[in-house]
């Protein structure tokens, strides 16, 4: 038997956590041998916790592999110290902040040889896999278009994207490359990778602004007159002591931390006054060879968190909606599948480590730089994309460059 992979998880938040707990619960693939977050304790984890991602790799012992689950702004540094120390790396996504960061990052994979995994977790589970499998199969002819929707909710929006890490660009991607860099690569590999053409796309901010503030209301929810946040659906004692619906964001869900949170900064800011810039909505349109397009739309205001999916092809038709999916042939009857749902993301956090594992043990680097190169084509789309909306003209994506 192959001896575990001696791995690092630098950043150890929602996701970090995630990965850490995967190691120790399966300790004949992954060896926990560092953890690095200056936020949690030194004892949170058997190895030890160290303060910073340098320290932690900086570290004499061998290190097979190094998950980077830190702030977006960190992701490109740590990948590149992990590739120099020879280590295989699962980079979550965004790869990196811009274009030329995941250009600096695929040059280094390519000299390492070394896997680079990104954390497209949602191509591993079940559900996308099936839909992946049908319209592979040819059981809807030809794909015409492909229409895919990401509701973020309104809530998840609020705290992701308004009140959050990703509320300002300069700080960050951009809302579609940080939310939507899973859905480009979706729809790449539904298309059967075909070559994207040309990309248009449209979006701006249009609630979470000074200008709508309500009459009355205060910097902090916490200090807001009662009527008033009764009113608004942002609000942050609701949000998050009243629902249960963000806490796993929180390494301490309780009611009362969540109190806590409530109550300061960042999470209990008022929606209308966080400085935030990014898009709340925003819809971008590609062309495939082959004339097949393909519709990605983001918003933020809807109730329910989901991806909708519909498949259009010369003998018949597919819709999805995040639990449930209808073949519906011209000819035949229509077939309902609900394929099973357990775990993160659907069941993908755990088959992506498994695939991580099985990469990191077998993929040449001929393979290894294939297999980065495919995930890093998907993401120049959404570059592209951004490039449109600033842009406001439509990109053509040859060429091998983004914005
Ligand atoms: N694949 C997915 O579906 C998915 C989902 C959510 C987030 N993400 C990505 O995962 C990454 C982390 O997101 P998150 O939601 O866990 O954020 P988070 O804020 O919960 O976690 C980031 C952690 O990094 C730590 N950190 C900051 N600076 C550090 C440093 N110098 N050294 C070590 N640790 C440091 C922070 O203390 C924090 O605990 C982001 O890049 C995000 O885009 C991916």
């Amino acid at each position: 038997m192959e001896r575990p992979l001696r791995t690092a998880v630098l950043g150890c938040g929602a996701r970090g956590r995630a990965y850490a707990e995967y190691s120790l619960a399966h300790p004949d693939a992954f060896e926990l041998a560092a953890v690095a977050d200056p936020a949690l304790r030194g004892d949170a984890f058997p190895c030890g916790v160290k303060a910073s991602w340098e320290e932690a790799l900086s570290l004499p012992d061998p290190l097979d592999a190094v998950i980077i689950a830190l702030p977006d702004r960190l992701h490109r540094d740590a990948c590149m110290a992990a590739l120099d120390r020879g280590c295989h790396v699962l980079l979550e996504k965004p790869v990196g902040r811009t274009w030329s960061e995941c250009v600096e990052i695929r040059d280094a994979q390519k000299k390492s040889g070394r896997l680079v995994l990104a954390g497209y977790v949602l191509r591993y589970s079940p559900y996308y896999r099936k839909l992946r499998a049908l319209t592979a199969s040819g059981a809807i002819g030809d794909l015409t278009s492909i229409h895919h929707l990401v509701a973020i909710s309104y809530d998840k929006a609020a705290h992701a994207f308004c009140r959050g890490s990703w509320g300002r660009e300069a700080d960050g991607t951009g809302t579609l490359v940080q939310k939507c860099s899973h859905d480009f690569d979706l729809i790449d590999w539904w298309t059967g990778s075909r070559k994207c053409l040309k990309v248009s796309s449209f979006g701006s901010l249009v609630h979470w602004r000074p200008e709508n503030r309500p009459a009355g209301a205060a910097a902090m929810c916490a200090d807001c007159p009662p009527a008033v946040r009764k009113a608004c659906p942002f609000d942050a004692q609701a949000l998050y002591v009243g629902s249960e619906r963000l806490r796993y964001h929180f390494a301490d869900g309780s009611d009362e931390a969540m109190r806590a949170v409530a109550s300061s900064a960042p999470y209990g800011r008022c929606v209308y006054a966080c400085g935030n810039d990014n898009v709340d909505h925003q819809v971008a349109v590609m062309e495939y060879e082959g004339g097949l397009t393909a519709t990605l739309e983001m918003e933020s205001f809807s109730k329910r968190r989901a991806r909708k999916t519909v498949f259009y092809g010369t003998k018949g038709e597919i819709e999805a909606d995040g639990e449930t999916i209808v073949l519906k042939p011209f000819l035949g009857p229509d077939e309902t599948f609900r394929p099973g749902v357990c775990g993160k993301h659907g069941g993908g956090d755990d088959r992506m480590m498994e695939s991580f594992l099985r990469f990191a043990r077998k993929a040449t680097p001929a393979r290894a730089a294939r297999i980065f190169e495919g995930m890093l084509e998907s993401l120049r789309m959404a570059f592209l994309a951004e490039e449109s909306r600033k842009t406001g003209k439509t990109v053509r994506c040859g060429g091998g460059g983004a914005a």
